[in-house]
């Protein structure tokens, strides 16, 4: 209902007056023309809605960033305006061959009031990657980093202050063309979109249950699974489906060619924790030249470092996830990712049968890692490797 409002009111384009319109100077590559919209929502309005806490990506707001590619002038024509629809003919491309990619990022409020990112340059990187894979113009970083602040900048009043609340950032990218032919399109957009978001599950920190899906495979070596790209995520849909008729709440895939390594869960990585000789390991599945390699991932190969335990990127098969949970080897196991930071694992389901992770309650490492990530993230912890992108000043 109130998100029903809040789009109905974002999809009216404004006409802005001469006071609205400025630019955001991008040194020497492009300029960030803003067109704030007249129908943005009033102060009450947008505390009565973020405070509705709508499920994530349900909410969104006011403004967007849109730019256009062609062969002849290349990324051109930045703009944060008013949200509102694309209008496309039926045979734009991406509707027919899905050349279509996007990350997910996060802007988190500071103590101080002002706004930074987090490892938004890892964001940047990856989108250049996934747009290779698709055979997409790459996005220069600073055009991708530009972008963000703007609409971080335009829409700050929408970052909730919370712990662990965030503005959600989605970058994508779409191929344009009216093409019906096989063949790449020579006309794309790129946008940013923002939601207010909390928890990404809706049961909070509660351990997830899974189910390992034999029927079905996420990607392959040589495929795009390294690329963040939508059929990877519609190709899943089907999997997950299956799994909440098993009773579980996400989709465990398993290597495309045996069927025995663990790859990823859902949209989200795996981490695995063991407990040998009273020391804790952290392992985690090596890229796999189908694996998604995640910010948060990456993140914490470091800072599980930092925190004293021994980790380690390596081949695990779910024969070795059941007897770990079996002989107590394995004492915990969480999912992680930019949407839903870490999120334990409780049960796993398979044919083979099932098996419970810690009792199927959330573990030590877990809930620490998840902390000290978020106190880095909103600026309450140091941050000795400069993760933190500030975006916008106090006061800006
Ligand atoms: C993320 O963690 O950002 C993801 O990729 C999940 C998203 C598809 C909601």
């Amino acid at each position: 209902m109130n998100s029903a409002i809040n789009k109905c009111i974002k999809y009216e384009i404004s006409v802005p007056s001469k006071e609205e319109m400025f630019m955001f100077p991008v040194p020497k590559l492009c300029s960030i023309e803003r067109k704030l919209s007249r129908l943005r929502c009033s102060d009450e309005e947008r505390q009565r809605l973020m405070a509705s806490h709508a499920p994530f990506g349900e909410l969104f707001t006011d403004h967007m960033v849109v730019a256009e590619y062609t062969k002849a002038e290349g990324w051109h024509d930045f703009a944060v305006t008013a949200l509102e629809p694309f209008s496309c003919h039926p045979a734009t491309s991406v509707f027919h061959y899905g050349q279509a990619i996007f990350e997910g990022l996060k802007a988190y409020s500071q103590p101080d009031g002002s706004l930074a990112a987090f490892r938004v340059e890892k964001n940047a990187e990856r989108f250049i990657a996934s747009a290779q894979r698709m055979a997409m113009p790459p996005l220069p970083k600073e055009m991708f980093l530009a972008s963000i602040q703007a609409l971080v900048e335009t829409d700050r009043k929408w970052v909730p202050a919370g712990f662990g609340e965030s503005l959600y950032l989605r970058p994508f990218m779409i191929a344009r063309e009216s093409l019906l032919g096989t063949r790449p399109s020579s006309v794309y957009t790129f946008s940013v979109i923002a939601c207010p978001v909390g928890n990404y599950f809706p049961n909070g920190l509660s351990p997830v249950s899974v189910w390992v899906s034999t029927d079905y495979v996420r990607a392959v070596r040589g495929g795009t699974g390294e690329a963040k790209c939508a059929g990877n995520y519609a190709a899943s849909f089907l999997a997950q489906q299956q799994a909440r008729e098993q009773g579980c709440d996400q989709v465990v895939w398993l290597d495309a060619i045996e069927l025995k390594a663990i790859e990823e869960m859902g949209g989200m990585n795996l981490y695995f924790v063991f407990s040998e000789n009273g020391k804790k390991k952290v392992v985690t599945p090596a890229p796999s030249g189908a694996l998604l390699k995640g910010v948060t991932r990456d993140t914490l190969l470091t800072l599980a470092g930092d925190c004293g335990y021994h980790v380690e990127e390596r081949r695990i098969e779910l024969d070795e996830w059941r007897d770990g949970c079996a002989n107590g080897r394995i004492s915990e196991v969480f999912a992680c990712g930019t949407a839903a930071v870490i999120t334990p694992v409780g049960r796993v389901k398979s044919a083979r049968g099932e098996f419970a992770i810690n009792d199927g309650k959330s573990g030590e490492v877990t809930m620490l890692l998840r902390e000290k990530l978020l106190r880095i993230q909103h600026g309450l912890d140091a941050d000795p490797y400069s993760w933190r992108v500030p975006l916008v000043g106090v006061g800006d």
